[in-house]
This record gives C-alpha cells, structure tokens and sequence, in this order.
C-alpha cells in the first residue's frame, strides 16, 4: 500500500491539507496522527472495516481495547450510557488533555473497539492537529498508539513512518508529541475511579478532583512479574536491545552500571547507558543518553521513548538504564520502562 505522507508545518497555513485526511477517515481508511501523548493511528470508531485495518497495521492483538477520540466534549454523549458527576469534574479541569476516561458504552461502539468488554475509553486530545482532523471527520476516531504493537510508542512522525509506511494510507507528521507518553487511563465506570494505565496526568492531579482514586493493582505489582517460562520476556514498548533497569542509591546505580558497561564492551557488546543530565559525565558505555534533568521529570518523560528508538536507531545491544522515583509523572515513567525491560529489573 502506498502512504501518503502529509506534513504540517503550520498548523494554520497547512490546514487546508488535513481535507485529504480526514476525506480518507471518512471513507474508513486509516491515518496516523499526532496528539500531544504520542502520536494515535486513527480510523472511524464506528466501522469495523477501518478498526480491522488498524489491528492489522500495528500486528495488535484484537482482544486489546482501543481508545476513541474525539474533538468537543459533546460527541462523548454519542457514546457512552451517561456520565458521572465525577466524570463531568475531570472532564470539565482535564480536558482536552491526556486523560482517557472509561465509561459504559451505547449500542453503536463496535464490540471490535471494546475487546467485547460493555465500556468505552474516551479521549478529547489537546493537540491542535488532532482536533482539527477529528473535526473535519465528523467521526469518533479509535486511535491506538501510531507503533507496531511492541515496540517504543511514537513521538514523532520519522518514528511513525519508520513503523507503518506502507501499513497505513495515511502519516500526518507534525512535530514532536510534548507529553511523550500515553495517556493516564481512569476507569470512571465503577463507584471508585480506577487508574488502569498511569501517564502524564498523575495520581494526585486526579485525587484532588476526584476525592478518591484507586490504582490498578496490576500497574503496582505488574502481573508480568509473575513467574513465567524461562526465556520467555513481555513485549512492550520495547527497543530491539536488552534493556536493564538499576535500581537503589545513585552511587551504586553508578557504579554498577559502569562495571557491567565495562564487561559487555570487553566481550564485544555495543553498550547504551540511559541517564539524567546530572549523571552524564559519571559513566563510560559505548553511548550515554540523557532523558534530561532529575529535576524536572516531564522533560524525562517527553524523552523517554524517543530515548529507547535513538539507542535502537545507534545500534546497541544492551541499554543499561538508571530507575525513577515513583512520585508524580514517574510512575508513568517506571511503568513505560518496566514493561519496556520485561521487568528486567536489579535492585541494588
Ligand atoms: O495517549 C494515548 O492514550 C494514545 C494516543 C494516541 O491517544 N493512545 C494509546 O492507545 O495509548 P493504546 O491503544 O496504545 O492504549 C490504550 C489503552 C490500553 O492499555 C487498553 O487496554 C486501554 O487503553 N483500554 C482501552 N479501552 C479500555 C476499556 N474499555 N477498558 C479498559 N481498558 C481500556
Ligand atoms: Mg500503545
């Protein structure tokens, strides 16, 4: 298939071009797009012929719920049963943003969107391209991640073209996603809201509208962790290199990483170390990347995934990555390079 590539540079002198897109929305094809998370690649949440299409372009396994956007707050009611008080206060600080709200859904939302599951995830992105090109559909867009299932989500349009040129009909690039990663996924459809998926609204954003918020035990104990058969690793955002996350107080961190970075280049190995800014110039590997500065973790999460493709991109065979505080956006962080690593993980 041929991919139409579609740049946007300005938003307003390029608007014009979004006409095609959205023409080929309409005619449920699929476009990748980006939002300000990372970037989506959407087709009309109503037809199972464009959500079929997307499964099959990202390799995704169907039984895996899809999120769908849309542009103004009053297209939701289209979907879903009703929406909880609680839900009208998220709904009213939160978006447009990266909260995706889970409701009941309404007949009309395909079970192929749902995983069969009797809810909807619902998403009103922020990005001004996003918006812009659900608007001219006129349509619910179901938009996973823009990746092949597995790999490192997208943040910008050279990784969504180096996934899916030829899978899609369409790759609107407009720059980098600000976020960098997915949305905080918030079940609102029980009596506590529930956060299935931490991202780059936090825990005590949330809290403080909410009252009350439960987290998914799956994310603190990840269900992945579970034994399983030797060898046998869950794929996730993951870089073609072995990725290692270390974990306990930064000097040992440090010289832990460099004693192994040391052995695997003796014996040949193209080593990745994945650091802070304030850390950089303490380590010897083959490649040390920063994700930014310690001090301002959403500089590390807008990095994050870019971070693992450019070590991909480099060539290395093993990344060996510093841990994150859990506080705030750094849960979503831990939580992206945990799965990322197979939970590969040694604490120190
Ligand atoms: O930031 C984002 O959310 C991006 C951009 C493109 O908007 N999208 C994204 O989609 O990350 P995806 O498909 O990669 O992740 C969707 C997540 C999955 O973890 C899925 O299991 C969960 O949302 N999900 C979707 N519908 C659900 C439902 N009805 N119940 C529970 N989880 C659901
Ligand atoms: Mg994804």
């Amino acid at each position: 298939m041929e991919t139409k590539i579609i740049s946007i540079e300005n938003i307003d002198e390029d608007y014009y071009k979004l006409n095609e897109a959205a023409d080929i929305l309409k005619s449920n094809g699929i476009v990748a797009f980006p939002t300000e998370t990372v970037y989506g690649l959407g087709g009309n949440a109503l037809s199972e012929e464009a959500i079929k299409k997307i499964f099959i372009a990202k390799g995704r396994p169907s039984d895996n719920p899809l999120i769908v956007h849309i542009s103004d707050k009053e297209d939701l009611k289209k979907l879903v049963k009703s929406v909880p008080d609680v839900g009208e206060k998220l709904i009213e600080k939160f978006w447009p943003g990266p909260l995706t709200l889970i409701f009941k859904k309404l007949e009309c939302v395909p079970d192929s969107v749902t995983g069969g599951l009797d809810t909807v995830a619902v998403r009103m992105p922020s990005h001004e391209i996003a918006r812009r090109l659900i608007g001219l559909s006129g349509l619910p867009i179901a938009a996973p991640s823009a990746n092949l299932s597995g790999k490192p989500s997208p943040t910008n349009g050279d990784h969504v073209i180096k996934d899916l040129n030829g899978r899609v009909d369409a790759i609107v690039c407009g720059g980098d996603s600000n976020v960098g990663l997915e949305s905080t996924v918030l079940d609102i459809s029980g009596e506590i809201p529930v956060i299935l998926r931490p991202g780059g609204i936090t825990a005590e954003d949330i809290r403080k509208i909410a009252g009350q918020v439960e987290i998914d035990p799956h994310i603190a104990s990840d269900p992945n962790m579970a034994p399983k058969a030797p060898g046998m690793k869950y794929t996730h955002y993951s870089p073609n290199a072995e990725l290692i996350i270390f974990t306990g107080e930064e000097e040992d961190v440090i010289d832990r990483i460099n004693l192994i970075s040391a052995r695997l280049m003796k014996s040949d190995k193209k080593v990745g170390i994945m650091t802070c800014d304030e850390n950089l110039d303490f380590y010897v590997g083959n490649d040390v990347l920063s994700l930014g500065s310690k001090m301002d973790y959403t500089e590390i999460a807008r990095n994050l995934f870019f971070t693992l493709r450019k070590f991909d991109d480099l060539g290395v065979d093993v990344i060996l990555s510093e841990a994150f505080k859990l506080s705030g956006i750094g849960s979503a962080i831990m939580n992206r390079l945990k799965k990322a690593s197979g939970n590969n993980i040694i604490e120190l």
